[in-house]
């Protein structure tokens, strides 16, 4: 079996996708679980796309244990300088150096000839190097550069010190066959290769992301580049969940295997989607709700039979939770601490409390608690208790045909905050309550609202994008099974983070 790398971009190409930016405490949280993941390199950034970048660069690297974690950089002394700065307290640091050498590219957008492209490829990764044992280069838009030209550039980057080259389907222009003929020609001529790690990156702009890159596996790439949930630029990137399950699940046709931990994929997903506030698609393969949902009579008849006609996959393996009954008002710490345990979530004591006691009032309201319930108590306790507002009661008058009236509460520090507004709706009365008491401008940008569980008492999760008075979005979510305090709630959580993010 060959050992398949798994380098994690969605810190940085991933977060290039709109209405996907995080701030520094999301990208260390969400770098952590990419750990307990186990990917190989995390992509931490662009350090010198801004302070905010460098700074979050920084902080994944002093977070992670582990993993590589790598920064990007244009050939450019300054951007590879911010990137060694950034990453230079890592365990395991790593400059990622790209430059493009698709002919477009050179005449259009970089004004350079082919030679000094190669020069400019072999200065750079050397100086890079100079800082860095770990160096990776990316020729952007490899897919549609000369092949000739393009073994040239690998060979130069791999003399002056590249410890992996990195062949990107920047534009998502690629067919599974040629990204495989691609590494094959490669392999055959840049000398040194078989001395380093050859890597593809996958764009999805024509659906074959994933398919373009376990073609490019087969054909003897050593490093994936990929996203969870496929975030990126424009359609994309390859998505990680599908691209491990893939070589899981088909592991004696692809020959290989990689060191993630299956069952945290789940976790991880709904993570980002949690940070996002970008929701799985329900027919997404592998974490989509409709991903191991049987529906028709045949199948479910087939599946009672014998799960393994129509399932390639178990979805335990991916760590999705069962939605039976697990808790109820009775039980205690041990059993919640237990249940998570299983679940794949360890939390530390001072973690655990606010999460059972958000349990037990939510087992107060509700029959019973499932494996979805706990999954959404233990994702939306960083929304609930951290920031400088915490919601502290609210009363709302809504009807037809009657004035909406929202009452509120906000705890702001030590400082406890109320007023009452009128509004078109109970939501519309409630946030101009908030924006009243705050003195803040914020606008409502989308909202949304998901059952996260069946039945009549199903918690809600409701996701709010606002717009700062500055202009800026903030994704806010919040928990409950009454859908007003869960919108409000959500409104509160977009509100902190922008003001973490302006401190
Ligand atoms: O898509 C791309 O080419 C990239 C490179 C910077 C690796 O993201
Ligand atoms: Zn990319």
């Amino acid at each position: 079996m060959r050992r398949i790398k798994i380098f994690d971009t969605t810190l940085r190409d991933g977060e290039q996708s709109p209405g996907c930016s995080m701030n520094l405490k999301e990208k260390v949280e969400m770098a952590r679980q990419l750990e307990k993941l186990g990917v190989d390199v995390i992509e931490a950034g662009f350090a010198i796309a801004s302070p905010m970048d460098h700074k979050s660069v920084k902080a994944v690297a002093g977070a992670v244990e582990y993993c590589t974690v790598a920064s990007l950089a244009r050939c450019v002394k300054g951007d590879i300088d911010a990137a060694w700065d950034a990453v230079k307290e890592a365990k395991h640091p790593r400059i990622h150096v790209f430059l493009a050498t698709s002919d477009i590219h050179m005449e259009y957008k970089l004004q350079m000839t082919r030679q000094q492209v190669l020069e400019r490829i072999s200065e750079m990764v050397a100086y890079a190097k100079s800082l860095c044992e770990d160096i990776e280069f990316s020729a952007e838009d490899a897919s549609r550069s000369d092949h000739e030209f393009l073994a040239q550039c690998y060979t130069r980057a791999i003399a002056a010190g590249a410890t992996t080259i990195n062949v990107p389907d920047t534009v998502g222009y690629a067919t599974p066959q040629e990204m495989a003929d691609l590494i094959r020609y490669l392999k055959g001529h840049v000398e040194g290769i078989g001395n380093v790690d050859v890597s593809v990156h996958c764009h999805d702009d024509l659906g074959m992301g994933v398919a373009n890159s376990l073609a490019s596996v087969m054909a003897g790439a050593t490093q994936v580049e990929c996203t969870v949930n496929g975030i990126g630029e424009r359609a994309g990137n390859a998505s990680l969940e599908e691209i491990v399950m893939a070589i899981q699940t088909r592991s004696h046709y692809y020959r290989a295997e990689t060191n993630i931990n299956t069952r945290q994929i789940y976790r991880s997903c709904k993570l980002l989607s949690n940070i996002t506030g970008v929701a799985i698609a329900p027919s997404k393969a592998i974490v989509g709700v409709n991903a191991f949902a049987h529906e028709s009579g045949i199948h479910q008849h087939g599946v009672i039979a014998n799960a393994l006609t129509y399932e390639i996959m178990n979805s335990a393996d991916v760590g999705i939770p069962q939605n039976t009954m697990v808790l109820g008002k009775h039980s205690g710490k041990h059993a919640l601490r237990d249940k998570l345990f299983s679940m794949g979530y360890e939390l530390s004591d001072e973690e655990l409390e606010p999460v059972f006691a958000r349990f037990k009032k939510l087992a107060d309201k509700k029959k019973t608690i499932t494996g979805r319930d706990l999954e959404a108590l233990v994702l939306h306790r960083r929304n609930q208790y951290i920031g400088e507002c915490q919601l502290a009661s609210h009363v709302v008058n809504a009807g037809h045909g009657v004035p909406n009236t929202s009452y509120i509460r906000l705890q702001r520090g030590e400082e406890l905050l109320e007023d009452v507004a009128i509004g078109t709706g109970p939501l519309d009365a409630s946030f101009k309550a908030i924006n009243h008491m705050l003195g803040m401008d914020i606008k409502l940008d989308s909202f949304s609202l998901n059952a996260v569980t069946d039945g009549e008492d199903a918690v809600g999760e409701a996701v709010v994008k606002i717009i700062a008075p500055n202009g800026r979005r903030y994704t806010g979510t919040g928990l409950s099974t009454d859908i007003i305090e869960s919108s409000i709630r959500a409104y509160v959580n977009g509100i902190n983070k922008m003001m973490d993010s302006a401190e």
